[in-house]
């Protein structure tokens, strides 16, 4: 049977990415070892480092003017070290809400510097994004953070946030990778490794050169960027196995076609889902159109009686982890860059003949 996963995250890899780890396992480029046996200071290693940022920076285009870093704990450790490495206790900070992440990154960063946000933080699910008057934002603020996909809610944004002139920085963490940006707009973007860049234990993390080593913070070594920045992501012994799995992945975007012929896909792939949801009786999604996440594809049964069924007989189909995060409810498709076409085909196919079976 045909397995297709729909987790969030930990999500699905590439099939040929699995299949070159398991090749690589005994003998990765001839070491005799697996790519988890050999030193980081190795030049097989460093090498692996060289090609990967070289690989990144092309897919992303992202210029000298920006260092690229990878870092361990998560993005949410990046909570804690943007506000305390770009701000101080008597800064300010301004963060757009829209969902779970949103409101996480904010709450930690309120621990660091006086972190407003740019409309009232609801209790509710969100399924838009709260508008706001930049005008009145605080111009000096030392950096303004939104959060591009908000994972649970499937709330996505699709053009850039007004900013009134504050840095601009991004937890990217559900949808780098999956659709073309300029990176020239932003100063600090980020996301964990997890989704669409590979597998858990990494952050990507791309920053403005000159936002380096200004803090006005003590910081542990280990939490300053400038740590990361000057020694290529090298100081202490680095998640080795992920690293290698994000290059990987990134040779599978450039064979693909890109960044641009990801995105094209993806836009079949939730249109063909959302277009089917928004045309049954059956099922429904309750975010705004403008701002539905072209990644995480919530949807509820009319009746929420037959939720477990629903569960159940699509994972014997082979369709897993649909379950929606219990913030939530409902369903949740994410159909990140992985999940092949075949994979909505699939899901349509089953959600109909369910409908027609229970409705
Ligand atoms: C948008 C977003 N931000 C942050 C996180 C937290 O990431 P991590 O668990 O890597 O810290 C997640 C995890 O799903 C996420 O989806």
């Amino acid at each position: 049977m045909t397995v297709f996963n729909f987790s969030a995250g930990p999500a699905a890899l590439p099939l040929s990415v699995k299949q070159q780890i398991a090749n690589d396992l005994y003998d990765w480029n001839g070491t005799g070892c697996s790519v988890m046996e050999v030193s980081h200071r190795s030049k097989e290693f460093t090498d692996m480092a060289d090609e990967n940022e070289a690989l990144a920076r092309e897919l992303l285009n992202i210029s000298d003017e920006y260092a690229v870093m990878l870092i361990p704990g998560g993005a949410r450790l990046q909570y804690s070290m943007l506000p305390t490495n770009i701000s101080s206790t008597d800064g300010q900070a301004v963060y757009a809400i829209n969902g779970h992440w949103g409101k996480q990154a904010i709450k930690e960063a309120a621990r660091f510097t006086q972190a407003s946000s740019t409309a009232p933080i609801s209790d509710e699910v969100y399924a838009s994004i709260p508008p706001y008057d930049a005008s009145q934002l605080n111009p000096s603020a030392d950096y303004f953070h939104y959060t591009s996909n908000e994972t649970l809610e499937g709330v996505q944004w699709h053009q850039l946030p007004e900013t009134h002139g504050i840095p601009l920085c991004c937890d990217m963490t559900s949808d780098l990778l999956t659709r073309v940006f300029d990176v020239n707009d932003y100063s600090m973007i980020y996301a964990s490794a997890q989704k669409n860049m590979g597998i858990a234990g990494i952050t990507f993390v791309i920053m403005k050169r000159d936002m380096i080593g200004q803090s006005k913070n003590l910081l542990p070594t280990m939490t300053d960027y400038k740590t990361y920045a000057d020694t290529r992501s090298f100081y202490n012994t680095p998640p080795t196995f992920p690293w290698y799995v994000m290059l990987l992945v990134l040779r599978w975007v450039k064979a693909q076609g890109g960044v641009a012929a990801i995105e094209a896909t993806n836009q079949i792939k939730s249109s063909k889902l959302y277009d089917f949801v928004d045309h049954s009786d059956f099922y429904l999604n309750k975010v705004d159109p403008v701002c539905r996440s072209a990644v995480n594809v919530p949807f509820w049964l009319q009746d929420e009686r037959l939720n477990d069924l629903f569960l159940k007989t699509s994972s014997d189909a082979g369709l897993k982890a649909l379950k929606g995060h219990m913030a939530v409810g409902g369903m949740r498709a994410s159909i990140y860059n992985a999940v092949p076409e075949a994979g909505i085909d699939a899901l349509i196919a089953f959600m109909k003949e369910f409908e027609r079976t229970n409705g």
